[in-house]
């Protein structure tokens, strides 16, 4: 099998590139002991983009996304471009990249690893063996509705306008998304949105049904309300497999599933579009400011975010499956940083977990 890749490398902001360090010893060991060969773009998305071309994201990082067969991204932001322009800062890079690849359906896995139940703010009873797979809409919504702004009302008050938005279209292709990864799963989705309340979520409901009845009949589908969604969330996360929702609602949802895993430095992410064309890779967490450079950052979320892309767009899901074991293997002895020690004095730094990975990968 032809095995060469050419990779864009964002690493962003904060703990963005010390992580992407890490993500590079993993490529490199697929090079050496797997017969892959990368052709790596870097460059920079975020505040690193703005410092250095005035935008955070330049036409020309957007145009080497394009021809990549994947993306692989640290994070973005952080205090240095608070009074950046609000179309400057470094989350509009990234929401210019999800939209102009036509990203639009963002794969976000909550799964409880076995040697780390503990590290959840829930009772191991309740988190033990979860698998959650949330899939949230990325290119739509109240993130990219018009009309948008702030305006002033010349009376000293002002209006700040957003709006929620979806066509049919936009439902039906994440809606599809989540039935296909569901039937690899348990088969089971759950579609959330506020229809109680609010127009767009009627629709969703809508044809999120009419699509299922079409195409998916063999799936498991129910609705909820997106606030008992954040709810059943905490009381009984087990009775979810796929979750599908919008743009706004997956962005709060995803990260409140995300703490149940106890483990935020764990977490990764795919964002998808058209099959066949690149998909970006990143980690769920953010770019940490307060932690950046110190070598405290656990890099398994982006490593586990790389075997993913090999996966979903580099069809390797051997390769991804030995990568996702060995991390298994790794917290099975007990080795951690500091996001997920239980004892803080025997947490490793970033650069020895990636160690400790390439070592368990060679065993
Ligand atoms: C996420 C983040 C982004 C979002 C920010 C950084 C723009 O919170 O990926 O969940 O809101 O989508
Ligand atoms: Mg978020």
């Amino acid at each position: 099998m032809d095995k060469n890749f050419t990779l864009t490398v964002l690493p962003g902001d904060g703990i963005g590139p010390e992580v992407m360090k890490e993500v590079r010893k993993v490529m490199k060991w697929l090079e050496d002991k797997r017969g892959f060969h990368f052709t790596l773009h870097e460059d920079d998305i975020g505040g690193a983009a703005y410092d250095r071309y005035g935008m955070p994201l330049a036409d020309e990082t957007l145009e080497k996304c394009k021809a990549s067969h994947a993306v692989i991204m640290g994070s973005v932001g952080g205090p240095k471009w608070d009074n950046v322009d609000y179309n400057k800062r470094p989350e509009a890079g990234l929401l210019r990249l999800r939209k102009e690849m036509g990203l639009f359906a963002n794969l976000r896995p909550a799964l409880v690893f076995d040697a780390l139940v503990e590290a959840s703010s829930l009772k191991p009873e309740i988190v033990k063996g979860l698998d959650i797979l949330i899939v949230r809409e990325l290119t739509g919504g109240v993130y990219f509705g018009e009309p948008r702004g702030i305006e002033d009302l010349g009376n000293g008050q002002r209006r700040g306008v957003n709006t929620q938005v979806y066509e049919t279209y936009e439902i039906e292709r994440v809606g599809r998304v989540a039935f296909d990864l569901a039937r690899k799963r348990k088969n089971k989705v759950t579609s959330c949105e506020k229809a109680n309340v609010m127009e767009s979520g009627k629709l969703w409901r809508e044809d999120i049904t009419a699509l299922h009845q079409a195409e998916a009949s063999d799936v498991t589908l129910e609705h909820m309300y997106a606030d008992n969604c954040a709810m059943q969330l905490l009381r009984n996360p087990s009775q979810f497999d796929v979750i599908v929702t919008d743009n706004l609602f997956g962005d709060i949802l995803s990260d409140e599933a995300s703490m149940l895993t106890g483990s935020l430095g764990m977490l990764p992410s795919a964002s998808l579009g058209t099959a066949g064309k690149p998909g970006v890779y990143e980690p769920v967490h953010g770019s940490a400011p307060d932690i950046a450079g110190q070598g405290k950052a656990n890099p398994l979320a982006t490593i586990l975010s790389f075997a993913m892309a090999l996966r979903y767009s580099l069809d390797c899901g051997v390769e991804a499956s030995e990568i996702e074991n060995a991390v298994q293997r790794v917290l099975n002895k007990g080795i951690r940083t500091l996001d997920i020690a239980n004892n803080q004095g025997c947490a490793i730094s970033t650069s020895a977990m990636g160690d400790a990975l390439i070592i368990e990968l060679n065993a």
